[in-house]
């Protein structure tokens, strides 16, 4: 197969060109990061639960208006996107208290919050991802002011899509983190949720027991990752009935 022109490799994700003006392929990675990438580890599997549950969660937000990157799934690992300008901010709603938040204003972890709320960090791995204010984002031109109510307005319809089909499921929506690009329409611009939605980027309690089912098994090793990211799938019957294969296997 001829080589495909690469366009940018993250720590979970590679994105290559597509086959058209305007699209991409997003390859999911086996690779877990946390902690800006200072613990790295090779989950068996990942990608594949990760490129399968966000084609999932991309395809309900359609399913109800919302625009997102994704066009189809192409197959175990890689998904044909709508190239976006990206927004260089990461998204954060939180429903309960958890993470940074819990961290930064002294919380007990799982204290629900008064109203769900967003938080905007600004995309910086050597900075660490600073938590932003929107005045910065509007000063420093990261996006424009009626942007920022519009990311407000996608991250808000967002939770609400998310938190039904999660609650549907048994399990707690806590937060999640999304990224948001800028596309071209007859020269106006559109935002659409771009990147991806999968337990790496949500924090899921499982409502009864409080299991974890997301990355924080990884960040705080609480078991493996791949069963809790293999649950979260199975719940919404995105399993084939024998699982994935975890390695190449001969089919006769
Ligand atoms: P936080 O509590 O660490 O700020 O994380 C909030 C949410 O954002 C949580 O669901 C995990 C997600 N997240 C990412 O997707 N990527 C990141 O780099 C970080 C720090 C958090
Ligand atoms: N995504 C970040 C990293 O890979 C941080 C995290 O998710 O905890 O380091």
């Amino acid at each position: 197969m001829a080589r495909r022109k690469l366009i940018y490799e993250g720590k979970a994700k590679i994105l290559y060109e597509g086959p058209e003006p305007g699209t991409l392929i997003q390859y999911f990675k086996d690779d877990a990061t946390a902690f800006n990438g200072e613990r790295h580890e090779v989950v068996e599997g990942k990608g594949v639960l990760n490129n399968r549950l966000s084609e999932f969660f991309m395809l309900a937000l359609a399913n109800v208006g919302i625009p997102t990157h994704f066009i189809r799934r192409l197959n175990m690992r890689e998904q044909l996107v709508r190239e976006a300008e990206m927004i260089p901010l990461e998204v954060v709603v939180r429903n309960f208290a958890a993470g940074s938040l819990t961290r930064r204003l002294g919380m007990d972890e799982g204290t629900q919050l008064p109203r769900p709320l967003v938080e905007f960090y600004l995309k910086d791995d050597s900075l660490g991802d600073p938590i932003v204010a929107e005045e910065h984002i509007a000063a420093f031109g990261w996006a424009s002011q009626q942007e920022i109510d519009e990311m407000v307005n996608l991250a808000l319809r967002v939770n609400d899509v998310l938190s039904g089909l999660f609650f549907g499921v048994g399990i707690r929506l806590v937060d999640f983190k999304i990224e948001i690009g800028r596309i071209w329409e007859n020269d106006y611009p559109r935002l659409i949720v771009a990147d991806e939605i999968s337990p790496d980027s949500c924090r899921l309690w499982d409502i009864r027991t409080g299991r974890k089912l997301d990355k924080d098994v990884f960040r705080h090793e609480l078991g493996d990752l791949a069963d809790a990211y293999t649950e979260v799938a199975r719940r919404f019957g995105l399993l084939p009935a024998n699982g994935f294969p975890k390695r190449p296997t001969l089919v006769n």
